[in-house]
């Protein structure tokens, strides 16, 4: 790739060529859409966002032992950008890189990638099967219930709010948003 930047064709092709599980992909969409719809309300790049959020979990379907390592490996492969690299690492801080998020991009990718697992569990609940019936209240309902969405570490995502540095239900407003945005693409348009 040389000094190219990556744009979301890039992204795509090697998510694609890295993940056949559907649910890996949704997942994909899913932070893209997170990581783009919060972008652009900062008046950031949004396409950068987008393409890291979608590769942040590149590795996972085929190395899921060297999780967040193997994805350095192969994005330098392909010549990838160090920024896009380190930022794809940094979601993995304290679980599987050392890696910790520093600047607005990385610390929002932490602190979603979590947070979209408990907005999907939510969507699953509703009557419609909807992300777009999703409200911040439902999801803030569900936190302490340790049962529900039990793989989503909520202590992760509150730290990483903290760093972000925006009150918790705001960043729980941003991730039911953006992935309303993306509903048709990770499956939560719903049954209606
Ligand atoms: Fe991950
Ligand atoms: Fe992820």
């Amino acid at each position: 790739m040389g000094d190219k930047i990556p744009n979301r064709q890039d992204a795509l092709d090697l998510l694609h060529k890295y993940n056949e599980t559907d649910s890996l992909r949704k997942h994909a969409y899913a932070v893209e859409g997170v990581m783009r719809h919060i972008a652009r309300k900062r008046g950031q790049d949004e396409e950068k966002w987008g393409v890291i959020g979608l590769i942040h979990d590149l590795d996972y379907e085929k190395f899921p032992s060297e999780h967040c390592s193997k994805t350095r490996v192969l994005l330098e492969e392909h010549g990838w950008p160090e920024e896009y690299i380190r930022a794809a690492v940094s979601h993995g801080w304290g679980i599987c890189s050392d890696v910790a998020p520093e600047n607005d991009l990385e610390k929002v990718l932490y602190t979603i990638d979590e947070l979209t697992g408990l907005v999907v569990t939510t969507s699953l609940i509703r009557p419609s099967k909807s992300v777009m019936d999703v409200t911040v209240k439902s999801v803030k309902n569900k936190w302490k219930d340790k049962r529900f969405a039990a793989g989503v570490d909520r202590s992760v995502i509150e730290k990483g709010a903290q760093m972000v540095g925006v009150p918790l239900e705001e960043l729980i407003e941003d991730t039911i948003k953006g992935m309303q945005e993306v509903a048709e693409a990770i499956g939560l348009k719903g049954i209606a």
